[in-house]
């Protein structure tokens, strides 16, 4: 099976109130573990990369990975690449093979945020691939974008319509109180705002910073419209605590494949808890586009 864009996937996911889960992998074991979690969840899944993972691994490698992995594991897998500033960088990616692509220009003011949009719809949507944009900010780090508490901004409903209307874009991450990284408290999701916003735009929306929100909110933000849940912070640290694990119990070891294995495993395990909870096991039948 060829990589799918994420346009068919999200759209029947808002449809149906249910979430497909965006995991972000840092390593090509990483993309292969959340491949083999929704092969054996039959789930549709979105790998995603950030910039820095581009820049490390080169988007020709992750995306011809990306396409194996969809060919041996044959669910719908759309390649995204998250929270991209660089035009340059997101052609790279289309060029590879990507099949969605965020442009994250909500750090400029609204029409700058519009213009750098349009330029990036312009080149993408002809040619199917999916564009999510990024309005209000999300707090936190991720990777090479650290936005202080202080500077987060959540969404402003209007100007999600107003967007939308002018851009075009497919698929929104209004910032509605969710952040990157680490949770210092829990975390205060605005869920009127996600309301109103949904009620008025119909392109499926973003949860970002999806990282350790309790299932019970996942699952209201899910119901109330939100179709896309960003994983990166529970996949790192699964993956790292594995490692940390087994080099505490044996300091000396030394085969990459015994420790990169069990790594592996637990950051399957994150995708397969995630998928259960954003109820997408079992929906690989989705309508494609
Ligand atoms: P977490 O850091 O909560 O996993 O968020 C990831 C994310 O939103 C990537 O865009």
């Amino acid at each position: 099976m060829a990589l799918v864009s994420s346009t068919g996937l999200l759209n029947d996911a808002r449809k149906n109130q249910y979430g497909i889960g965006a995991f972000n992998v840092h390593s090509l074991d990483m993309l292969y573990a959340v491949a083999e979690a929704a092969y054996e969840m039959r789930s549709p899944v979105i790998i995603q990369t950030t910039t820095g993972t581009v820049k490390q691994l080169g988007a020709d490698v992750i995306a011809h990975n990306a396409k194996k992995a969809s060919e041996l594991y044959p669910v719908p897998i759309a390649l995204h690449v998250d929270h991209c500033q660089e035009y340059s960088i997101i052609l790279e990616c289309i060029r590879a093979g990507y099949t969605s692509v965020m442009i994250d220009a909500s750090m400029h003011p609204f029409d700058e945020n519009v213009e750098k949009t349009l330029e990036v719809v312009k080149i993408a949507v002809p040619l199917e691939i999916n564009v999510e944009a990024e309005l209000g900010k999300v707090g936190g780090v991720e990777d090479e974008i650290v936005v202080e508490d202080k500077d987060a901004e959540k969404a402003i409903p209007e100007e999600c319509v107003e967007f939308i209307r002018q851009t075009g874009v497919q698929t929104l991450a209004p910032a509605i109180g969710t952040a990157h990284g680490i949770y210092s408290g829990p975390p205060e999701i605005d869920f009127p705002r996600i309301e109103k916003i949904a009620q008025n735009v119909e392109v499926p929306l973003v949860l970002h910073g999806g990282s350790a929100i309790p299932a019970e909110e996942v699952k209201k933000c899910i119901s109330l419209g939100m179709a896309k849940m960003n994983v990166s912070t529970e996949l790192k640290n699964a993956y790292s605590a594995a490692l940390q694990k087994h080099f505490e119990e044996d300091p000396k070891a030394f085969d990459p494949r015994s420790y990169f294995l069990k790594a592996k495993q637990e950051a399957k395990n994150i995708v397969k808890e995630k998928m259960e909870l954003l109820e997408s096991s079992g929906k690989q039948q989705f309508q494609r586009v």
